[in-house]
Formats: C-alpha cells, structure tokens, sequence
C-alpha cells in the first residue's frame, strides 16, 4: 500500500527542491490557519523569515474562532469571549479587541453576580435566592482554600491532586456534590470554564488560573457581527497580503483546503504531504492543529515522534464544550437587569445546565444559548438535531412551568468533537501531567515545531493563549534558524 505513494512523493520533492535553489533564508511550514498558526507567522514576518507557506485544511482562517449566520445574527460557534479583562498584565486579544485602538469589536462585560436568582428546579420554579448564595458562598470559600493548598504543592507536580480531592479535604461534600442545586453550581464553577469536571483538572495547574491572575476576572463576550474572528484578520493583515475591497487574504503563501497528511522529517529539512499528493519541501515546520489532532492518525510523523513526545500528547486532555442555540417565535424568559445568565439544576449532572439570553447582545432575535461539555457534548453530537431540540425545549418547559413555551424554530449544534480538523474544543490540564511533561508538548523534535493553545506556557486553552504561543514556538524556531541555538531547554522535573 505505501509503495505508490512514495514514488509520487519523490517525484514531487524534486520538482520543489528546483524551486527552492533560488530562495534565500530559512523555509517555513505553518500547518494550521487558526490564532496559532498566524501569530506564529507574523512574528517570523518580523524577525524577517518571510519565505514560509501556510497549509490550512478548511476554507477559512480563525480555526476555533468562528462565527456563523443563525436566525438572522452572526453568532460565534466556538471562542467567543475575551477572557481575563481589567487586571494588572494587558490581554492582548483585548488589546486588539478593544474600543481604545483596537478593532472596537462590541463586547459586553458578562455579569455572573445574579445566578443565585436565576438557579430553577429540575421540576420548574426558582429556588430561594438566600439558599443558592450560600452554596455560592461555600463554594467560594473552597476555591479560596484550594488556591492556597495549591501554592504549598512541591513543584515537581507529586503531590497534585484533583480539584475534587481537594474539594473532599475541605470537607466539602466528600461524596461530590450531590444534590441538583449542588451540582449545577459546581457545574457553573468548574465544567462551565474548563468543560472536564473537577473529577479530572489539576489543581495545581488551573488554581489560580493564570488567565484571570494575570489578566483579570472579567470577561468579555463578543458580539459583532464582523465576528470575533476578525482579531485573527487583524493579525493576519499585518503581514499577508489582503483585498482592501473585500478583506480577503490574497497572499499566496496561505493555502486553504489543504490538508496535511504526512510530515517526514530528516536531519536536513522537512516534507510536508497533502490530501491532494501535493508535495512542500521546507527547512522547518511548525504544526498548530489542536491537541485534539494530534491526538489521532490525521497526520503521520515519519520516522514516528518519540515516545516522550507521543505520551506527552496522548496524556494532555482535549475537552468538549458545545454552544448550543435556538431559536424561538417570541421570548418567554425573563429579562432586564441581572437576568442574563440562568441554571437549571437537574439530578443528572451536566444536563442542558447553563443558559444565556440575549435581549443586550442580538436585541428582537429570540435566541437562547445553552451550553453542555464532556459527555453530554459528546452524546448531543451524535444524535440529529431534532432530538437535542426536543430535550432543551422539555427542559425549558419544565424551568418555567406557566409559560407556555412554544416550540424552537431553529436549532444550532456545532459538533467540535466530530470534525476530524479539531477533536475538540479545548485543551484542559488533567492530574498527572506536571509542568514538565506540559512543556514536552511544545518542544520542538528535530526540525518539526509545535504550536497551538496547548502549547501556551500559562494560558492553555484560550484564544490570548493560542495567540502568545504563536510568538513563544516561533522564537524558539526564529532562535535556532537565526542564532543556531537550536537546543530546546525543557525545564526538569524538579527545577
Ligand atoms: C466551543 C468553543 C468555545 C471556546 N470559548 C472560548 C472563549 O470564550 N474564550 C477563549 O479565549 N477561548 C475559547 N475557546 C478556545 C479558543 O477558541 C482556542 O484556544 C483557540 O482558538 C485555538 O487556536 P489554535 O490556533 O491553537 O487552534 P485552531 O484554531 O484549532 O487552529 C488550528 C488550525 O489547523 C487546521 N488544521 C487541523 N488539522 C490540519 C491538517 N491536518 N492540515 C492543515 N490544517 C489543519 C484547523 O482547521 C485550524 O484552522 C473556545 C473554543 C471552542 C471550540
Ligand atoms: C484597550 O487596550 C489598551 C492597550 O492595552 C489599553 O491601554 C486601554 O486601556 C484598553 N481600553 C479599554 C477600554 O479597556
Ligand atoms: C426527528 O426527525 C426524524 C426524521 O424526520 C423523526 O423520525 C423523529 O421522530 C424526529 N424526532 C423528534 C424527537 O422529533
């Protein structure tokens, strides 16, 4: 079976070998479109190593940033919030985002000060708004508690322990939370943010998060109708070439609808395969599809990466998180002040739990949005459409008993975890990977570089973390192109 393709393959090779002879300075790869994938780009622009190609394998740019036409609104299928706002270090995506000289995208400050009067009962009605807020406030109490046994953890990673279990030394419910309300408002606190449930996150490694330390605790959701995408355009606009007229990205170093299938890497340079038999040739190579990606047979390493690097990967979690939207005839919700965000707390955990009206965002759309992660994503993902219809709407009937709630007109389910180009939506840092190990993700084998929000020092996970990951795996391609200094450092276990 390989044997035709290698033939091919050496035919091609030679022909790109010809039209490589004149080119001066390093070749570059970038193998992925997204935020990664055109920071990195860009910061090999600057440190002028312009002679690269970019193969991305659908027909767009942004990767996870993606918006699309819902019920007459763009809305945004994957990333769609700034995270981390108005703290002592400056997000750059708000940098970029922002009304002071940034794109001045319309985002409004999310306000999750309210669920305590918003949580409803698996069987309809709220609950007692006094009772949710000392849930709440025990809550807060345990993570506060948390983040200080995190601090006292040995660096090595030893002695990391799961949120649950610290959750279970703090007294806190040592089964887990049991009851509805319990759940839901440990959904909201944990799953809601990192999609895996407490069961499976460090606490080491996610408390404090950095993203909110660094940055801030507020966040910001984007809701323009340029999409929030159009912070990837920005980047990309600052060293591809773009239509004025059209905003298109005309460059041809950027190639869409190419898929990579096969990377083979020698001492001298590297050869990238597509779908299409078609053949690259380049010093280097920088790959930027998701940990999700990586984690399957969409793209072969020849010779194989080595182990420490294929466990590195396969022990890292890629999570699911499912924005699902609908739409409706007229708004039966509440509304007005404090009622953006909602729960339902239902006996099975993680069923239809955290939903979001948007009378400030897309005013006169009567559009919901309900989120779902982990299994439920999973299970939703592989049912048709009218089936996770049915069972949002029986919820939502159950939430408000004397409504009258019509049927949804329109259902949206992105499905991140099917599409072979993503696995996933994000990665999520599990017990028993410590920063050592995390790093072997980005390290570099021979002249193949990774990139990617899984890659991202401190910010695994989200866009600003994609986004300085982009800069972070081209300096150190930049420093072995450039400088020679082409040993990667990996931290070790116990420094
Ligand atoms: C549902 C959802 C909600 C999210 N919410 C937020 C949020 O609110 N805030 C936040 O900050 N972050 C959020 N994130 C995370 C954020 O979107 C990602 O961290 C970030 O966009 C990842 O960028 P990336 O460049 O690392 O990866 P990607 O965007 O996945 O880019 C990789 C690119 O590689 C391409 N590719 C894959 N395989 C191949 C191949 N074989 N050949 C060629 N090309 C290939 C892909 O098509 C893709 O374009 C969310 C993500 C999802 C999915
Ligand atoms: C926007 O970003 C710039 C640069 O980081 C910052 O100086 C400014 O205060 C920000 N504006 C807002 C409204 O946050
Ligand atoms: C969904 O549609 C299919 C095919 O039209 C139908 O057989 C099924 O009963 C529908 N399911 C629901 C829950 O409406």
């Amino acid at each position: 079976m390989m044997k035709p393709s290698v033939a091919i393959v050496l035919l091609l090779v030679v022909a790109e070998y010809a039209s490589l002879a004149t080119a001066a300075g390093p070749k570059v790869i970038i193998v992925g479109a997204g935020m990664s994938g055109i920071s990195a780009g860009k910061r090999l622009s600057d440190a002028r190593i312009s002679d690269f190609m970019i193969l991305e394998a659908t027909d767009r740019i942004g990767g996870r940033i993606h918006k699309t036409k819902f019920a007459g609104v763009n809305v945004e299928m994957g990333a769609n919030w700034v995270e981390g706002v108005n703290g002592k270090e400056k997000n750059p995506i708000w940098t970029m985002a922002n009304s002071t000289g940034g794109l001045n995208l319309r985002t409004f400050r999310s306000d999750f000060d309210h669920l305590a009067s918003n949580t409803y009962k698996q069987d309809g009605g709220l609950y007692d708004d006094k009772f949710v807020e000392k849930i709440i406030e025990r809550m807060d109490e345990v993570e506060e508690s948390g983040t200080k046994l995190a601090g006292t953890l040995h660096l090595s990673g030893q002695e990391d322990m799961s949120v649950m279990a610290m959750q279970r030394l703090n007294d806190h419910m040592p089964t887990g939370p049991a009851r509805p309300v319990d759940m839901v408002i440990d959904y909201y606190q944990h799953d809601f943010e990192f999609a895996e449930p407490p069961r499976v996150t460090s606490l080491q490694n996610t408390v404090p998060l950095p993203t909110f330390d660094n940055f801030g605790d507020d966040v910001y959701f984007v809701a323009d109708q340029r999409g929030f995408e159009s912070v990837v355009y920005h980047v990309a606009g600052q060293y591809l070439k773009t239509d004025k007229a059209t905003g298109a990205i005309v460059d041809p170093r950027l190639k869409l609808n190419t898929v990579v299938r096969e990377i083979t890497h020698f001492p001298s340079g590297v050869t990238v395969k597509t779908e299409d038999n078609n053949v690259y040739k380049a010093d280097y190579v920088m790959v930027s599809a998701s940990l999700g990606v990586l984690q399957s047979e969409l793209i072969r390493f020849r010779p194989q990466l080595p182990s420490w690097k294929i466990l590195s990967i396969y022990q890292f979690d890629m999570a699911v998180y499912t924005k699902i939207f609908l739409k409706f005839p007229r708004s039966f919700w509440p509304v007005g002040p404090g009622r953006e965000f909602f729960l339902y707390a239902s006996g099975r955990r993680g069923y239809y739990p955290v939903w979001q009206q948007f009378e400030k965002q897309y005013p006169g759309s009567n559009v919901l949005l309900v989120t779902v992660t982990d299994d439920e994503s999973r299970r939703i993902e592989q049912q048709p459409d009218n089936q996770t219809m049915a069972e949002a709407v029986a919820v939502l009937r159950k939430m408000f008993p004397g409504a009258d709630v019509p049927d949804a007109t329109k259902i949206l389910v992105p499905r991140w975890w099917s599409n072979k180009f993503y696995k996933g939506s994000f990665s999520n840092w599990p017990i028993g990977v410590n920063r050592y190990e995390y790093d072997l993700i980005r390290a570099p084998v021979g002249r193949v570089y990774f990139t990617g929000e899984h890659t991202s020092e401190n910010y695994n996970g989200y866009v600003h973390g994609a986004y300085l990951a982009g800069i972070d795996s081209a300096d150190v391609l930049i420093n072995c192109a450039k400088k020679k200094l082409c040993k990667y450092h990996v931290r070790g276990k116990h420094e």
